[in-house]
C-alpha cells in the first residue's frame, strides 16, 4: 500500500516493460538451504500449521531418552493421566494440579501446546463422584470440577476434551450408560459444553471417543448427529477428537471422509491418542495423510513414545522402539506429513497430489465490505485486507483512508453474507494509536501463543494481543528494526517502504517488505529470537518498478512442498493486478507461475464479476489462509482472494480513493 500519492497515472511504456522484464534473484539468496523439508515430526508438521504430539506420563519425565525423544519431535503433548478426574479431584473439593502442572509447565517452557485430557469421563473417576444420585449435586459437582480445572490452568490449554466417551459401542448410536448420563440425562455433554466456554473461552472445547473413525458406525453417526445439532443450537463445541487406537489394518477406508464430514460441520478436527498393533508403515502413513488432506484436521497425537511407554504395550503400537530408536512407522509419517509424492503408496490424494495450476480464472463477490465513519472517522476507502479464519469466524484488519491519512480497523464476522453488517472497531481508540498505521498483516504465534499484527508506521511495526476477538488488547507499536536497513535505503529511489509481511517456517522468520520501485526485500530471524533480530536483508526479488510494486504476499501451500509469492503490480491500462511465483523454500529463488499481464494471477481481465464490472483493479489483499498461524498455510484448491477494488469511474487524490473489499474464489481449481 502507498501510503502517499499514486495518481494512477496511465504508462503506455509499462506493457513494453513488462514484456521483456525477468526476475532477478540474487545469487545469494540462492544459496540458503531448503526449510521445507523439515527432520522431525514436529517441525514437519507445523509447515502445514498443524502440530504432531505424544501422550506424556509424569513418571517418565526423569528418563532422558524419553525426554530427549519428547523435546526433539514433539510439539504437543498431552498428560496421560494427570489431568483426569481420580488424579486432580481425587476426594471432594480437593485440587491436586501436581502431576499435571509438571507436564503443563514443562511444555509450556518448551513451547509446546497442551491438550488438556479430560474433563467429563466415566473411567479414572473416583467413586464418589460415581455414587452420586442427586441430579442437583452432581450437577454442581461436575460443574465445578470443570470450572476448577480449567481455571487452574486457564491460557495454557489450547484444545480441552471436555467429554470423553460418552457414546456406546455397537449398534446403537445412542449415548452409553454413566453416572452423568443416568442421573443428569443426555443433556449432560451440553452442559458440561457450556461450563467449559465460560471457564476459559480462549481454549478449544473437544468432545473425544474411539471408534467413530469408521464413517458408517452407528457409534460415528452418534457423535456426528451430536456435533450437528450443537452447531445448529449454538451449543460451544470446537473440535472433535478421534482417539484412532487402531489394530494392525490401520484405519478404515473411511478414514478421511469421517474427518472431512466432521470438519463440514465447522468444527477442528484432532487425531488425538494415535496407536496401530504393530506399527505397520502404511497403516500409519494412511492415517497421516488423512489428515493432511482435511484442512481442518488441525494434528495429530500419538499415544505414547517408545513401545515400552504404551498402555498396550504388547502391541508394539508406537513410533519408537523400546531403545527409542525410530522404528520404520516413523519414517513413514515424517513423509506423509511432507505430503511429498515419493509417500504416496495408495491413490494419489486429491490435496497433496495438487500443485497449483499455471494459470487462474476466478469470480468475484461485489463490494462486501465499505468504509462506515463515524463522528471521528471521516473515511474514504476501505483497504489493505488481512484475514484469518479463527474460532468460527473471520477477523479482518484493514487499512481505513481519507485524506487526512490512514489509521487501522477490525471487524469480524461468521460469514460472508453478514461481512457488509458488521461493527467496525476503530484501532486509533485502542494501544495502537492515532497517526500513520496502515496495511495491516495478522497471525497466531503459536510458540508465544500471541496474535501479531504487524503493520506499517514509517518503519515495519507490530502490536501483539492473546485474544484476537478483543480490539483493545492489542499492545502499542514496537518496530522491527532499528531503521530502515542499508540495502534499501540504497535502493528506494523515490520509492515508499511499504507492506511488511511475515512469514515462518520451522527455523525461521522472514520479513518481506517493498519499495514502490521494483524491489521486494527479505530479511531474517530465527523463530525462537522473533520478533527480534531481524538482519540479513537481502533484495528476494527484483524488476522494473510498476511490474514489482508493492502489497507482495508469501504463503506456503499446504500439502506441497511450494511457497507461493504474490506482487501487486500495475498495468498497462494503469489498473493493479497481481503476478505471481513459487519457490521451494523462503529463502530460495522464486519462478514464475502465472506472472505476465496476460496470464496474470488475478486482473480484471481473468475475474468474472456479478452483475457490473465493480471494479477494474485488483488490488492489495490477501488469500483466505487453511490456518492462521506463523507458516501462513492456504489450500492448493479452491484458493479465496480479499482484495480491495474501486469504481473505475473514480479519480482524483489517491488517498480519497473510494476502495471496498471484495472476494475473489477461484473457479479453474482441478482438486
Ligand atoms: C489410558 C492410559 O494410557 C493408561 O495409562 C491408563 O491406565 C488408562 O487410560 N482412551 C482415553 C485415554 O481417552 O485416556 C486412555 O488412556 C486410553 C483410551
Amino acid at each position: 500500500m502507498n501510503p502517499l500519492k499514486w495518481l494512477g497515472r496511465r504508462r503506455a511504456s509499462v506493457l513494453a516493460l513488462l514484456a521483456v522484464t525477468t526476475l532477478v534473484t540474487p545469487a545469494a539468496a540462492t544459496a540458503a538451504p531448503d526449510a521445507v523439508r523439515a527432520s522431525t515430526l514436529g517441525a514437519q508438521a507445523a509447515q502445514s500449521g498443524r502440530y504432531f504430539g505424544t501422550a506424556v506420563a509424569a513418571g517418565r519425565l526423569g528418563d532422558g531418552t524419553y525426554t530427549g525423544i519428547l523435546d526433539r519431535e514433539f510439539n504437543s503433548v498431552t498428560p496421560e493421566n494427570e489431568m483426569k478426574w481420580d488424579t486432580i479431584e481425587r476426594s471432594r473439593g480437593s485440587f491436586n494440579f501436581g502431576p499435571g502442572d509438571q507436564i503443563a509447565n514443562r511444555a509450556a517452557a518448551r513451547g509446546q501446546r497442551l491438550r488438556g485430557h479430560t474433563l467429563v469421563w466415566h473411567q479414572q473417576l473416583p467413586s464418589w463422584v460415581s455414587s452420586i444420585r442427586d441430579a442437583n449435586t452432581l450437577r454442581g459437582v461436575m460443574n465445578n470440577h470443570i470450572t476448577q480445572v480449567m481455571n487452574h490452568y486457564k491460557g495454557k490449554v489450547y484444545a480441552w476434551d471436555v467429554v470423553n466417551e460418552a457414546f456406546a459401542d455397537g449398534g446403537s448410536g445412542q449415548m452409553r450408560s454413566s453416572v452423568f448420563r443416568d442421573v443428569l440425562g443426555t443433556g449432560f455433554i451440553e452442559e458440561a459444553f457450556r461450563s467449559a466456554r465460560s471457564a476459559d473461552p480462549s481454549a478449544k472445547l473437544c468432545y473425544n471417543d474411539y471408534n467413530i473413525e469408521n464413517w458408517s458406525d452407528a457409534k460415528t453417526q452418534g457423535v456426528y448427529r451430536m456435533v450437528r445439532d450443537f452447531k445448529a443450537r449454538g451449543v460451544p463445541i470446537d473440535c472433535v477428537g478421534l482417539q484412532s487406537h487402531f489394530g494392525a489394518g490401520g484405519p478404515p477406508s473411511s478414514f478421511q471422509t469421517t474427518l472431512s464430514n466432521f470438519a463440514a460441520l465447522g468444527v477442528d478436527v484432532q487425531i488425538t491418542e494415535l496407536d496401530i498393533a504393530q506399527a505397520p508403515t502404511a497403516a500409519y502413513a494412511n492415517t497421516v495423510r488423512a489428515c493432511m488432506n482435511v484442512a481442518r484436521c488441525t494434528g495429530i497425537t500419538v499415544w505414547g513414545i517408545r513401545d515400552s511407554d504404551s498402555w498396550h504395550s504388547g502391541e508394539n503400537p508406537l513410533l519408537f522402539d523400546r531403545n527409542g530408536n525410530k522404528k520404520p512407522a516413523y519414517q513413514s509419517t515424517l513423509t506423509a506429513l511432507g505430503g511429498s509424492a515419493a509417500a504416496q503408496t495408495g491413490a494419489p490424494s486429491p490435496r497433496s497430489a495438487a500443485a497449483l495450476p499455471s494459470s487462474f480464472r476466478w469470480s468475484s463477490s461485489g463490494a462486501l465490505i465499505a468504509p462506515k465513519p463515524d463522528a471521528t472517522h471521516n473515511i474514504a476507502g476501505i483497504k489493505d485486507p488481512s484475514v484469518v479464519h479463527y474460532n468460527g469466524k473471520y477477523h479482518v484488519f484493514a487499512s481505513t483512508a481519507s485524506s487526512a491519512g490512514y489509521n487501522l480497523v477490525y471487524l469480524s464476522f461468521s460469514d460472508w453474507s453478514q461481512a457488509g453488517s458488521a461493527t467496525h472497531h476503530y484501532l486509533d481508540r485502542t494501544a495502537i494509536g492515532a497517526g500513520y498505521r496502515a496495511a495491516p498483516q495478522v497471525f497466531y504465534n503459536t510458540q508465544q501463543r500471541l496474535w501479531y499484527l504487524v503493520y506499517q508506521t514509517g518503519n515495519a511495526s507490530y502490536s501483539t494481543n492473546p485474544d484476537i476477538s478483543n480490539p483493545n488488547g492489542w499492545s502499542a507499536p514496537r518496530n522491527f528494526y532499528s531503521s530502515m536497513p542499508d540495502i534499501i535505503k540504497q535502493n528506494i529511489g523515490n520509492g515508499y517502504w511499504v507492506d511488511m509481511w511475515v512469514i515462518c517456517d520451522s527455523a525461521n522468520c522472514y520479513l518481506f517488505s517493498s519499495d514502490d520501485n521494483g524491489h521486494l526485500y527479505r530479511s531474517r530471524t530465527t523463530v525462537g529470537q522473533f520478533p527480534n533480530g531481524f538482519t540479513n536483508t537481502v533484495i528476494a526479488a527484483q524488476d522494473s518498478k510498476f511490474a514489482m510494486f508493492e502489497a507482495s504476499n508469501v504463503y506456503k501451500v499446504q500439502g506441497s512442498n511450494q511457497y507461493l509469492l504474490l506482487v501487486e503490480a500495475i498495468g498497462s491500462d494503469g489498473r493493479r493486478y497481481f503476478r505471481s511465483w513459487t519457490a521451494s523454500s523462503l529463502a530460495g529463488s522464486w519462478s514464475p507461475l502465472a506472472a505476465s499481464e496476460s496470464n496474470p494471477f488475478a486482473k480484471s481481465s481473468n475475474v468474472t464479476f456479478p452483475a457490473g464490472t465493480w471494479t477494474r483493479d485488483i488490488s492489495h489483499g490477501e488469500m483466505i489462509r487453511a490456518g492462521y498461524d506463523q507458516t501462513l498455510t492456504i489450500p492448493a484448491c479452491k484458493l479465496q482472494y480479499l482484495y480491495q477494488g474501486k469504481d473505475p469511474n473514480a479519480g482524483g487524490d489517491y488517498n480519497n480513493l473510494p476502495w471496498r473489499l471484495g472476494l475473489l474464489t477461484q473457479s479453474n481449481s482441478t482438486c
